[in-house]
């Protein structure tokens, strides 16, 4: 068999917040995909960097009040200590803000501009005049077109939910200073994806990608392929494009060359590998890419015909996997289920969640749902019941009775030979990403050898008179069992792995290792080798991830440029204009006891209040005031309400009036309460 060279890489985690199980599907899928290839003796090298560019990047720094280097710094110390704990070992981490990141993305442009692969024009965009800088539309704020709902991000209304485009959007607000967005024209550079369209077709159906994934980017080749707005203008977070002073690479230029960065920050310390082996244009070695199904334009259309363009190898095979639900749902931060890797950590064992997700993979992009209850369920079943359990049931007997050491015989050799012949089958698996697969494969065999147990009972012939030996054979045989077992679930279980190989006390079980057995030898004292879930912990986790969610979204949300005295919140907001007593007048204020206040499901920052003001029916008022109050904290208390406002309809019901709040928003955000003695029904004049 030859030697495998393989180059694998997951996507560039952006350097913006914390890891969570969405993220975690990628690592560990790509971790247990390399930890395997090097069990079965392929050179497999895996690398990772953190992608510091961009505009998300230099906002999130700049909240916290520092550069965006320092903020990356500070991201990259967790992301390191959260991935080496789920046991995601790369052989390099680095960052796209690297020397070798800079030197590679201006070689490439310049290359492909050589070919006249890269043009420029002149566009139009949305303008802050007051932080000079350009908008992306994710970045502009106002009021919904159709219903008028406030503080509506981009092209779509939370309250309505009508979509439409950031220009139509009534009183335009820059979310970054406030300001309102003028248009403003620039020069930007484009490359001519158009220029690639043979070779992508080509590419696509080489084998590089799953039907599933060719056929969709078959739609897009079929359409025709627009160019690709490489730039971005100053102030950005990034690479200064070579001769073209105030112009940057737009992060997702930059970004999959950070792969290449990565590997060659490698080489600088490994005589074992070279850059140029890996990376020439006829290079004999493989480059894998892992990603996410949402960033499968960048990696099978541009990042190719760049690569194509600047005359270097094109990858091998991009994987992409499905998007993580949790019960059922997209992560949500208000029922608990957007889970840090670090709040998983806090209270589960990382290998839990190994054996989850490699049990749940497949190579097709599903939606991969994480379910707590069967989260529990199985590990606690598969990996305790069954595979642990093997170990645990014949070791003590061969610690107390035959003094540590596995007998010479096994007494079971069909049936170890049917565990031996399903290591190809299990590698295949592996090898194509059928985790799901290979993990049945592993417990259908876990299962016989439970019940063969069952039915040679070493329990009942270790009572027996005379019957030593078979006691001896039975239980070394069920050691060998699991120790098959195990070297097959070791890309996965890692941790797990070497603890056994402690117990066995043997070297670092490797694949071909399956094809011996483990007779008439010492072994040391058995220790549990995992515990059971339990659900309170679960649970637990779940409250937590509340909490954690909720302190994000307020920091998140507090933009930080929100005056500091008195006279600048004038100043930012002037006083309207006059009007007559009769004008105010129309406006029907009153004491309204908020009697319950709920979180609104599918809602990011309403509170539903029940309002009442003496009627017969209490009012129902959405408030967007979620981001400061805990609904609890607001039961009970006295608030002021507009109470002649026209209803208005919101996707999540009938909003029959306003309650009256100061504050710039997130945590900083304070709703009226009269002085003691105010009783619901009241006018306010
Ligand atoms: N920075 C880019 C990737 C650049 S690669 C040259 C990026 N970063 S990310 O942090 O948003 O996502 C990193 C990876 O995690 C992506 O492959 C993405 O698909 C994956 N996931 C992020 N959230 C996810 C889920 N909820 N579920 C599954 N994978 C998810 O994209
Ligand atoms: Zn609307």
């Amino acid at each position: 068999m030859s030697q495998r060279k393989i180059l694998v890489t997951s996507a560039l985690p952006y350097a913006n917040g914390p890891l969570h199980m969405g993220h975690l599907v990628e690592y560990i899928q790509t971790d247990i995909w390399v930890r395997f290839q090097k069990l079965f003796g392929n050179q497999c090298t895996y690398v990772c960097a953190d992608d510091a560019h961009g505009t998300a990047i230099s906002l999130h720094a700049e909240k916290q009040g520092i550069t965006p280097e320092e903020s990356v710094a500070r991201i990259n110390i967790e992301r390191v200590r959260d991935f080496g704990e789920f046991y995601v070992e790369f052989d390099n981490y680095h960052s796209t803000h690297s020397q070798e990141n800079r030197k590679l993305s201006e070689a490439i442009y310049l290359a492909l501009k050589e070919k006249g692969h890269i043009v420029s024009r002149n566009i139009v965009q949305a303008y802050d005049p007051e932080k000079k800088m350009f908008l992306a539309d994710r970045y502009i704020k106002g009021d919904c077109p159709k219903c008028g709902a406030h503080d509506q991000y981009g092209d779509n209304c939370e309250a309505c939910g009508a979509t439409y485009s950031p220009a139509d959007l009534k009183n335009a607000r820059s979310a970054i200073s406030g300001a309102a967005p003028v248009e403003k024209e620039s020069e930007h550079f484009f490359f001519k994806l158009s220029d690639f369209d043979a070779f992508l077709k080509q590419w696509t159906r080489s084998g590089t990608l799953s039907n599933e994934i060719a056929n969709k980017l078959a739609e897009w080749l079929d359409v025709g392929l627009q160019d690709w707005d490489i730039s971005r203008d100053a102030p950005y977070f990034g690479f200064e494009i070579p001769g073209e002073p105030g112009k940057y690479f737009y992060v997702w230029l930059d970004a999959p060359i950070g792969y290449m960065a990565a590997f060659e920050n490698l080489c600088q310390r490994r005589d074992d590998l070279s850059f140029d082996e890996y990376w020439n244009k006829d290079s004999q070695c493989e480059v894998h890419h892992f990603i996410g199904k949402d960033i499968v334009n960048f990696h099978c259309l541009f990042w190719p015909a760049m690569l194509h363009g600047a005359n270097y190898r094109t990858p091998t095979r991009v994987n992409v996997h499905g998007y993580l639900t949790v019960n059922g749902e997209k992560m949500s931060k208000s029922r608990g289920t957007f889970i840090t890797a670090r709040t998983f950590l806090e209270h589960l064992d990382p290998e839990y969640l190994r054996y989850y997700y490699a049990a749940k993979l497949s190579s097709r992009i599903d939606d991969l749902d994480l379910n707590t209850d069967d989260f529990i369920q199985r590990v606690n079943s598969d990996l305790v019941g069954k595979v642990v359990n093997i170990a645990s049931r014949n070791a003590g007997f061969i610690k107390k009775r035959f003094d540590g050491k596995l007998s010479a015989n096994n007494i079971a050799p069909e049936l170890t030979t049917e565990f031996q012949e399903a290591a190809s089958r299990i590698a295949d698996c592996y090898e194509g990403r059928e985790f799901g697969k290979a993990m049945r494969e592993i417990m259908a065999l876990a299962d016989k050898a439970n019940a063969w147990i069952d039915e040679v009972k070493p329990w009942v012939v270790a009572k027996e008179e005379g019957k030593d030996q078979e006691l001896h054979d039975i239980c070394s045989t069920g050691i060998n069992l699991f120790r098959l077992l195990m070297i097959y679930l070791k890309p996965v279980l890692p941790a797990m792995a070497v603890k056994a190989e402690a117990f066995l006390n043997v070297t670092p079980l490797n694949w071909q290792d399956s094809q011996a057995l483990l007779l008439d030898h010492s072994v040391n004292k058995f220790e549990p080798l995992m515990t059971r879930v339990e659900a309170d912990k679960v649970a637990a986790m779940i409250e937590a991830s509340k909490e954690v969610l909720a302190q994000m979204e307020s920091s998140n949300k507090n933009e930080g440029n929100s005056p500091t005295s008195s006279g600048e919140w004038l100043e930012k907001d002037p006083i309207a204009d006059e009007v007559a007593f009769d004008d105010f007048a129309k406006v029907d204020l009153r004491i309204a006891k908020i009697v319950n206040a709920e979180l609104v499901e599918g809602a990011g920052k309403l509170l539903r209040l029940t309002l009442d003001i003496g009627e017969a029916e209490p009012r129902n008022v959405f408030a967007g005031i979620k981001s400061a109050y805990a609904p609890e904290a607001l039961v009970g208390k006295h608030t002021v309400m507009v109470a002649n406002l026209a209803p208005r309809k919101m996707k999540f019901g009938v909003s029959e009036g306003m309650v009256l709040a100061a504050g710039p928003g997130g945590k900083d955000l304070w709703i009226l309460e009269p002085h003691e003695g105010a009783q619901p029904g009241m006018r306010v004049m």
